[in-house]
């Protein structure tokens, strides 16, 4: 799997949207991650504006975060002042010291799929544990999920729409841990919740998705009137954050 590096640093621009409308993360997967893990020092890749972070930071008390986009990296400083923020890709971070833990919130599919494993099997001490969770955002209502479909066919935005199937994100994981002998007791969860989006939430939440910050300006202002136009007065999600989990072999 290649990453598009150009992509993977739009979500600096949108800071304030990402920052108020992506759900966060359920307390149940913050507490069920850390009974995995054995106790440590834990380390995040990707950790955006800290929507994993400030929840993991309440219970963990050495936790360093990689993050190469400084105008996230000022939010989640701001947000989790006791944690260490390391700015730059995961490629280029080198471990100064074995993690207990290695977790990824909606980021690890932007670290590079030729490597990445080898580089969380370096950061992790014997049976330390890495988790990779991904939320999707279904819809409720199957005829405006179809007609915002819809509008993403229209602009050309086919895959990573916020109306699209992400879980290809969470199999890929699975099938690359299964086939890795480096790693074993490899575990799925998934934790489901609703949330009602008001209208204006709902475009800063497609204002912060990266399949429609490449689209020039003037082409996201029209796909987000399009959207507007079909949301009335709110949209309804069913939100799965899905959980991938696995130890490094001791
Ligand atoms: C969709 S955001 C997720 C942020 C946060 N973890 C969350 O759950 O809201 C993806 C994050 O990964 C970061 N990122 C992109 N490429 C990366 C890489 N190669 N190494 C580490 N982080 C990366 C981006 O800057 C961005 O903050």
């Amino acid at each position: 799997m290649t990453v598009d590096r150009e992509r993977s640093v739009v979500f600096g621009e949108a800071v304030e949207q990402y920052e108020s409308a992506r759900p966060g993360y359920p307390a149940r997967l913050v507490a069920e991650v850390l009974d995995y893990a054995p106790p440590g020092p834990v380390l995040e890749v990707g950790a955006g504006t800290g929507k994993a972070t400030a929840a993991f930071a309440l219970r963990t008390a050495d936790l360093t975060c990689v993050e190469p986009d400084p105008r996230m990296a000022a939010a989640l400083r701001a947000k989790c002042p006791g944690v260490r923020v390391e700015i730059g890709i995961f490629e280029e971070y080198v471990p100064d010291r074995p993690f207990s833990l290695l977790y990824s919130a909606q980021a690890w599919h932007w670290v590079d799929g030729e490597t990445r494993w080898d580089l969380a099997h370096a950061a992790l001490a014997p049976s330390g544990a890495v988790a990779v969770f991904w939320n999707r955002y279904g819809i409720t209502d199957p005829g405006l999920r179809d007609a915002l479909a819809a509008v993403d066919a229209r602009y050309g935005v086919t895959t990573s729409s916020l109306h699209s199937d992400t879980s290809v994100r969470t199999r890929a994981a699975r099938h690359e841990l299964a086939d890795d002998p480096r790693f074993t007791d490899l575990d799925q969860r998934a934790y489901t919740r609703t949330d009602r989006y008001e209208p204006a939430r709902y475009l800063d939440l497609v204002r912060s998705i990266s399949a429609y910050r490449i689209l020039d300006p003037g082409t996201r202002d029209a796909l987000v009137r399009d959207v507007a136009a079909l949301v009335g007065d709110g949209v309804d999600l069913t939100l799965v954050t899905d959980l991938t989990l696995a130890r490094r072999r001791a």
